[in-house]
Order: C-alpha cells, then structure tokens, then sequence
C-alpha cells in the first residue's frame, strides 16, 4: 500500500507511515482545533514534493487561505504561478450553481488537473446544501465516488458537533470517508490549561495508533508530540 506523507511528522507516525494514497479521510474538530491549517499542511507537503493539489475552500475567501498559509510561512502564490496548485472558492450561499459546480464539474476538475492531492474545507458546509436530508447520504457517497474515481488522495475537514465533540455535525463524513482523525480539546477538570489532543479513530484497511496524543499549532504549523501523553 503506497503512503502518502501529511505533512505532520508525528502524525504520520500515528497512522503508521502516512495516508493510504487514494484514500479520503476526514478532519474532524471544533472550531480552533486546526482543521484549516492541517489541510494546508497536507497541500504543502504535495506542493514541495512536486504534486498537484487542490485545495477548496467554502468557508474563507482564496485570500484569506493565503494569508493562512503565509503566517506558517507557506507562500501558496508561487504554486499558484507555475500551475501546480489550485485553489477554488465555492460559494455556499449560492446553492444551486455551487452544487452544479461540484456534481458535474469538480470530478472532471480533479481529473483534468491531474491533482494527486485534494484538500475540503470543510465538508461539512458543502454537506449542508445537499438539499434533502434523506437523500444526503446517497449525495455524498456518490461525490465521494467520484473524488475516488480520480485516483486523488483527499483530506476533508468537517465540523464537530456541540455537544459531540467524536461525531460530526452530519453525522455522516465518518462513515462514508475511508478515515477519520480527531482534533479535540482536552480540558481536565481544575487545569487552567486546554490541550490540543489529536487521536486516529478511524483507516479502512490498515493497522494505526489508537491513542490520543498532545499537539501544539505553531508559526510552522501542526506538530504532534508522539513522545508525550495527554495529561
Ligand atoms: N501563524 C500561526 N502561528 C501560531 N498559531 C496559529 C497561527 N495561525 C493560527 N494559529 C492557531 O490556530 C488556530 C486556528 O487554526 P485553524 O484556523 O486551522 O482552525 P480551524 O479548526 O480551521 O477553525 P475553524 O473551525 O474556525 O475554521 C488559531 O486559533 C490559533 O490558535
Ligand atoms: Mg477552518
């Protein structure tokens, strides 16, 4: 099974060398746990190894990802320029061209653009405007079909839950998706302090590390401290 680096070392090592290309998996935490900023983590290392990559965005404009990007010191627009890398808006007010976009043109996108790495963010939002709630499960496994299809390694951030930090606001990206990563915080009861835990629940055919392991989100990103525990 070929791997598929994510840019965050310790993570990686969680999931036993890195994400089983082709595989999509889902980024799972509240607001603030650093979905956006693994995604881009994940898009970097493609883009520094030579890959295409997509990223796109429902939540922040294409500008907004960028400066992300550059606080960590990851400079998006030099991909931008040579063509390596895409980056797309979509617009989830505007419900009914951006699900025109999405079921009849991202697929062939991806294909077209040969990307060998896609990044959402999130799922979440793009989940939210298929418009039957009956039918929403049928809408995603087809577009998650399809995203397959293209032969792309995808990371997908979702939002928790309120009140459910495990579980996804659809409750339906961690079934359908082939994992599942969770960013949680950890706030013992009488500590002043909030960890960053991150835990890997979920990869379809392959053995990973179960345990919750510390991280910290600094100037150069996501890094996970494997040596230590949550306390
Ligand atoms: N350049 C940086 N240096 C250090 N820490 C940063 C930097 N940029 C962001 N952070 C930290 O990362 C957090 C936000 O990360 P990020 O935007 O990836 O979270 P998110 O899960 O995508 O949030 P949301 O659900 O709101 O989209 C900030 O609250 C801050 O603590
Ligand atoms: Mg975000």
């Amino acid at each position: 099974m070929e791997l598929v680096g994510t840019g965050v070392e310790g993570l990686d090592e969680m999931l036993g060398g890195g994400l089983p290309r082709n595989h999509i998996v889902t980024v799972l935490g509240a607001f603030g746990t650093g979905k956006t900023t693994l995604s881009l983590q994940f898009i970097m290392e493609g883009l520094t190894k030579g890959e295409k990559c997509i990223f796109i965005t429902l939540e922040e404009t294409v500008e907004s990802i960028k400066m992300n990007a550059q606080s960590f010191g990851w400079d998006l627009q030099k991909y931008q320029d040579d063509e390596t890398l895409a980056i797309v808006k979509l617009e989830p007010a505007d419900v009914k061209t951006t699900l025109t976009r999405v079921k009849s043109e991202l697929p062939e996108f991806i294909s077209k653009f040969k990307a060998d790495r896609l990044a959402i963010d999130s799922i979440s939002l793009l989940n939210m405007m298929f418009p039957d709630e009956v039918e929403r499960r049928t809408h995603l496994f087809e577009l998650y079909q399809q995203i397959k299809a293209t032969g792309t390694t995808a990371l997908l951030t979702a939002e928790a839950k309120d009140d459910n930090p495990r579980s996804s606001r659809d409750g339906l990206v961690e079934y359908v998706s082939d994992g599942v990563i969770l960013l949680l915080f950890n706030e013992p009861e009488g500590s002043k302090e909030t960890q960053l835990v991150i835990q890997v629940v979920k990869v379809r055919r392959r053995k990973h590390l179960r345990q919750k392991k510390p991280y910290l989100i600094t100037s150069h990103g996501i890094e996970v401290h494997t040596e230590a525990d949550v306390f």
